[in-house]
C-alpha cells in the first residue's frame, strides 16, 4: 500500500491535567481531502496545533511520507511543508494582500526587508497560479469576507506546502462564495496537495471531502469513505448518540389577539431593504428565508439601528422608538446576534464570566462594587443552559475551542433579557450537537414571552425552530408562510427558489 502522506500516531495532549486529545490516530493520503470532525472542544484544532508546532504534544509520534519527523515549533511545520489556515483570520486587514502574504517572512529576512516591488510581483505570480481575481496592492479591509480566505491559502501556499490544513474555512462565506472555495480545493486535490478540512457543515463533507475521521471528546472514533457512510453515521459517531428527534418541529401556542412586541413599518434603507412591514407577538418565533443577498441581515441590520433607515418606523412594546444605533435598540429592549459574531462581541484575554456578565454590569452591581455571587451564579447558569464546555467560569476565554466561545457571545445577549431577539444565523459553527440545544434555548425563551426573529440558511433549522416564515427577495418581504402549512424542507426550498 502507499505510503500516507501524514501519519499521527498514538497523539496525546494535555492542559493544566486536563486530557484534550487521548492516543489519538490520524492518516492523510497524497491528493486527498480529509474532512476532520467531532462536536464543539473535541480536540480537532488542538489536533492540528500539535502538527502545525502551535503545541507540543505529550506523547505520540509524527510521519511524514513514512519518515518520523519532529515538529517543536511552526518552524519546524513550515520545513515539513504544513501550512494550516487558522479558524480565526489572521490578516491585517489595514494592510494590502501583498503586504499580509510575505508578513511573516518579511520581518525575518536578515539581509533586509522584502521590498514593496518585489513582494507585488511575488504575490501576483502567486495569485495568478491560483487563479484568484484580486490584485496584490488591494487593502484587505475593502475585499469581500470570501476573498480574506483566499489571501489566507494564498498565504499559507507562498511557502511550499504539501499538507494544507483549513479549520472551518466556509463559516464566513456566502454559498457563492463558498463554490468558489470548493472548485479551488479540488484544483490543489488534482495538484496533489493533501488536504485537512475541518468543518461542522455536514453537507460539505459530502462534497468536498474523501474520506472523515471523527474524534469524540478527545478520542478518536473512527474513519470512513465518504462515499461509504452516510449522514446519519457520522453524526451518530460525533454526538455518540441518535439525535433524529433534535430537528423536529413542535407546533407552540402563542396569541395574536395581544398587540404586538415589535413592529416595522414601511422600512425602507438603501436598496437592499424595500418597505418592510412585520409583527412579531409575545411568544411567537419568526423565520427569516431568503437566497444569500436577498436583504435578509440589512434588514436587521437597519431595524437595529446599524444601517440607517430611510423610511420607516419601530415600535417596541406599543411605543415608537428613535433608533439611531446599537444603543438606541439595546434601550428600546432589541438584541441583535449578528453573523459576524466570530470577529467582534468578545474579549478573548478576559475570562468567560466576565464576558458574559460585560453588557449586565449594572444589574450585578452591590452598590459600588460588582456582586461576585450573583455574577458567578448567573455566568454559572447561562455556561450551564447552553452547555458551554469550559473548566469553570474563570478560563480565559481564547482557550475555549471556536465553537465554544461562540456560544458565550449568545450567553452574553441572553443574560441581558431582552424583549426581542435577533439572531443572523445562530448555529454558524457550532457542532450538530449545541445547535439543537440552542434550537431548545430559543424555544424556552419564546415560551417566557419573548419575540424572536431567526435568520437561518439551514432549513432544517429554520423549520424545527419557527411558527412563521417570511420570504425575502431583493430586499422586500415577498411571501409569508405558517409553519403548520410547509409540509417539508422541498416545499420551503422551492418556495425560497421561486422569485
Ligand atoms: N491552551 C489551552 N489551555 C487550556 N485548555 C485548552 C487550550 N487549548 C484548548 N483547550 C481545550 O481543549 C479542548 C479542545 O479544544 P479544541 O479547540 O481542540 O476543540 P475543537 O474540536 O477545535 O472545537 P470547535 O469545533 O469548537 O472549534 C477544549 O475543551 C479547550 O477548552
Ligand atoms: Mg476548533
Amino acid at each position: 500500500m502507499e505510503q500516507p502522506m501524514l501519519l499521527m500516531k498514538n497523539i496525546s495532549k494535555s492542559f493544566n491535567g486536563i486530557t484534550v486529545l487521548d492516543s489519538v490516530n490520524f492518516s492523510v493520503n497524497k491528493g486527498e481531502v480529509h474532512a476532520l470532525m467531532g462536536g464543539n472542544g473535541a480536540g480537532k484544532s488542538t489536533l492540528m496545533k500539535i502538527l502545525t508546532g502551535v503545541y507540543t504534544a505529550d506523547e505520540g509520534e509524527i510521519f511524514i511520507e513514512g519518515k518520523e519527523v519532529s515538529i517543536k515549533n511552526p518552524d519546524d511545520a513550515r520545513k515539513n511543508y504544513i501550512s494550516m489556515i487558522f479558524q480565526e483570520f489572521s490578516l491585517i486587514p489595514t494592510l494590502t494582500v501583498a503586504q499580509n502574504i510575505f508578513l511573516t517572512r518579511e520581518s525575518k529576512t536578515s539581509l533586509g526587508l522584502l521590498n514593496d516591488k518585489e513582494c507585488t510581483a511575488k504575490t501576483e505570480q502567486l495569485l495568478s497560479e491560483l487563479g484568484v481575481d484580486i490584485h496584490p496592492d488591494d487593502i484587505v479591509e475593502h475585499l469581500g469576507v470570501g476573498y480574506w480566505q483566499m489571501t489566507e491559502i494564498a498565504k499559507a501556499l507562498s511557502q511550499e506546502t504539501k499538507i494544507l490544513i483549513m479549520d472551518e474555512p466556509t463559516s464566513s462565506l456566502t454559498n457563492k462564495e463558498t463554490e468558489v472555495l470548493f472548485f479551488f480545493i479540488n484544483q490543489l486535490k488534482a495538484k496533489g496537495y493533501s488536504i485537512i478540512y475541518i468543518s461542522h457543515r455536514m453537507d460539505e463533507i459530502f462534497q468536498i471531502c474523501d474520506r472523515v475521521t471523527i474524534l469524540r471528546d478527545g478520542k478518536y472514533v473512527t474513519t470512513e469513505n465518504c462515499k461509504d457512510t452516510n449522514l446519519e453515521t457520522v453524526i451518530q459517531h460525533i454526538v455518540g448518540s441518535d439525535l433524529n428527534k433534535a430537528f423536529e418541529w413542535k407546533e407552540r401556542s402563542y396569541s395574536t389577539d395581544v398587540p404586538p412586541v415589535l413592529e416595522v413599518k414601511n422600512l425602507s434603507s438603501g436598496t437592499r431593504v424595500q418597505n418592510i412591514d412585520l409583527k412579531l407577538f409575545p411568544g411567537e418565533i419568526v423565520g427569516v428565508a431568503g437566497l444569500m443577498g436577498s436583504g435578509r441581515s440589512e434588514m436587521v441590520r437597519s431595524i437595529f439601528g446599524i444601517d440607517p433607515k430611510d423610511s420607516g418606523d419601530i415600535i417596541v412594546d406599543g411605543k415608537k422608538r428613535n433608533i439611531q444605533n446599537a444603543t438606541d435598540a439595546v434601550k428600546a429592549g432589541l438584541a441583535l446576534i449578528p453573523e459576524d459574531r466570530r470577529m467582534q462581541g468578545l474579549v478573548l484575554d478576559h475570562s468567560v464570566k466576565e464576558n458574559i456578565i460585560l453588557p449586565i454590569l449594572s444589574k450585578v452591581k452591590k452598590g459600588l462594587f460588582l456582586d461576585e455571587n450573583k455574577a458567578d451564579k448567573m455566568a454559572n447558569e447561562l455556561v450551564q443552559k447552553l452547555n458551554i464546555k469550559t473548566d469553570d467560569i474563570f478560563k480565559t476565554t481564547k482557550l475555549l475551542s471556536g465553537g465554544n466561545q461562540q456560544k458565550i457571545v449568545l450567553a452574553k445577549w441572553l443574560a441581558n433579557d431582552p424583549a426581542v431577539l435577533i439572531l443572523d444565523e445562530p448555529t454558524i459553527g457550532v457542532d450538530i450537537g449545541a445547535k439543537t440545544e440552542i434550537i431548545d434555548v430559543v424555544r424556552e425563551l419564546a415560551d417566557s414571552g419573548k419575540a424572536i426573529l431567526v435568520i437561518s440558511s439551514e432549513l432544517p433549522e429554520l423549520l424545527a425552530l419557527s411558527d412563521r416564515v417570511i420570504i425575502m427577495h431583493e430586499g422586500r418581504i415577498v411571501k409569508e408562510l405558517k409553519r403548520r402549512e410547509i409540509n417539508s424542507e422541498e416545499e420551503l426550498e422551492h418556495a425560497i427558489q421561486g422569485y
